[in-house]
């Protein structure tokens, strides 16, 4: 199977969810042009309400909760992508973004509610939104103004505080967003299988390729947010770490992104199968039993049924199958589920299984509240290399996570703790640096980044080294959270 042909429905979608943002921005900008000359029961004025609150509505049904608009570098992102801006929207995009700039509006957020507002309410808003302009304050006054007249369904955005000098995509609150929104994303493909309702795949597909794009320029931001674990729910946080950090490693060998996305969509849904696997087992603290070991290992082909089952274009589904199937298989084909399969195992398989056992290593599990340290389960995946493992593709991974991988929890010979920076690579005599953790009032908060290449100039010995390495949750902290 090539995984470098084209899919014409996954492009087909990724325009249409485009197309639509782009249509509420424009509905957004004609409405407030028809507010500021006529009444809300003008025949025009009317046919904008009802195109806007469809439009929207709509794109709820698309995106699930809200719908976040930002304005920032003199763009539009729409849940945290940007905008294209075509010929033929151009003149609506450019006049909204005229208003958000001339009202200092960082963003506004349309929530679930949005799909009970009436024209009358949503007239009213664009109303606030004009007279915001006779104020001083202007973004501030629409803020308080949309809380104290309860407009529920709308509220403004602060600019975050990292937004300053920096462009949204070098900006890691997107890794931080992107992470969230593919947690979600794949929940609610979760929730809908579980209540037996069909369930497409177009928004996942959507965040695979915004992470996808992420890891083409910031590749290290990514991988320093699969270190988040604050998400309930092991299996989704799971398979959000697996796509991302397949997506970097496939990046590393030289993927297309086409091949990427694919990739990514595929890790993602890897465990899917798990849904069919009695909560008390997979939360099972003790040693499994032969039983609930057999129902386990049931989730490879059960995952693959499942994919089999999404509403989605059937040549994609058809590309993102195999490496479900395979992902316990092992480089060896000495794994699960058993198989006369007597061939080797795919490009994705390999890399997916690479991730897979890594993220599940360095997480806590029910069976295992105490999970490895980064390096130490480096260390383990390494003694098995050839066998669970590819050991070309091994390589690569270790060393896109550098000997000591962003985050990893470490002892300084001074006493503190600090988190890997950077990953550092002793072969090449390159250390990381590491951000001192301070305690303050029993909580730590960043200290300052040392850099352990540095030398004493008299004694020429470092005057900093690692003592230890150590879990997060020994801190009970989330690197993800000091390294953002
Ligand atoms: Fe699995
Ligand atoms: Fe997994």
């Amino acid at each position: 199977m090539s995984y470098e042909e084209t899919n014409p429905g996954a492009v087909e979608s990724e325009t249409e969810t485009h197309r639509l943002e782009e249509t509420f921005i424009c509905r957004f900008m004609r409405l407030l042009q028809l507010a500021r000359i006529h009444e809300s029961g003008n025949r025009l004025t009317v046919e904008a309400l009802n195109n806007f609150i469809s439009t929207g509505r709509r794109l709820l049904d698309e995106e699930g909760d809200e719908i976040t608009i930002e304005a920032s570098h003199g763009r539009f992102f729409v849940q945290g992508r940007k905008l294209l801006i075509r010929k033929q929207s151009a003149v609506f995009v450019l006049s909204l973004l005229g208003w958000f700039e001339r009202l200092g509006l960082y963003g506004l957020r349309f929530n679930a509610d949005f799909d009970k507002v009436t024209n009358k309410k949503a007239y009213d808003f664009i109303l606030e939104m004009i007279e915001a302009q006779n104020h001083n304050e202007p973004a501030e006054w629409l803020g308080k103004r949309l809380e104290e007249e309860r407009f529920f369904w709308v509220e403004t955005v602060a600019a975050p505080q990292s937004e300053a000098g920096a462009s949204a995509v070098e900006n890691p609150e997107l890794a931080h967003r992107l992470y969230s929104y593919a947690y979600n994303s794949l929940k609610s493909v979760g929730q809908k299988i579980l209540k037996g309702k069909p369930s497409g795949i177009r928004k996942p597909l959507r965040v695979i390729q915004d992470i996808t794009d992420l890891a083409f320029v910031n590749n290290e931001v990514l991988m320093g947010i699969t270190t988040i674990r604050d998400h309930d729910d092991y299996t989704f946080t799971h398979s959000v770490n697996v796509a991302i950090l397949s997506i970097c490693l496939g990046q590393q060998i030289g993927l297309s992104r086409r091949s990427l996305v694919r990739l990514g969509i595929s890790a993602l849904f890897h465990d899917l199968g798990k849904i069919d696997v009695p909560l008390e087992i997979l939360n099972k603290p003790g040693p499994l039993d032969t039983r609930e070991f057999q129902e386990i290992q049931h989730h490879p082909l059960n995952g693959v049924r499942r994919i089999i089952k999404l509403n989605a274009d059937s040549e994609l589904k058809a590309r993102i199958l195999l490496p479900p199937f395979e992902h316990h298989l092992r480089y060896d084909l000495s794994g699960y589920p058993e198989t006369d399969w007597n061939r080797p195992l795919s490009l994705f398989g390999r890399i997916i299984e690479i991730c897979d056992v890594y993220d599940a290593l360095t997480s806590a599990r029910s069976y295992r509240q105490t999970p490895l340290s980064q390096d130490r389960a480096l260390g383990i995946m390494l003694a098995k290399s050839g066998r669970d493992f590819d050991p070309v593709l091994l390589k690569w991974f270790v060393n896109l996570l550098g000997v000591l991988p962003m985050g990893t929890l470490v002892k300084l010979n001074t006493g503190h703790f600090g988190l890997i920076y950077n990953g550092g690579n002793f072969k090449e005599d390159h250390l990381p640096k590491v951000l001192v953790l301070r305690q303050q009032n029993g909580r730590y908060t960043k200290g300052e980044i040392l850099d352990l290449n540095q030398r004493d100039t008299k004694t020429g010995q470092p005057p900093y080294t690692i003592e230890s390495t150590h879990h997060p949750t020994d801190l009970g902290i989330q690197p993800a959270v000091y390294l953002m």
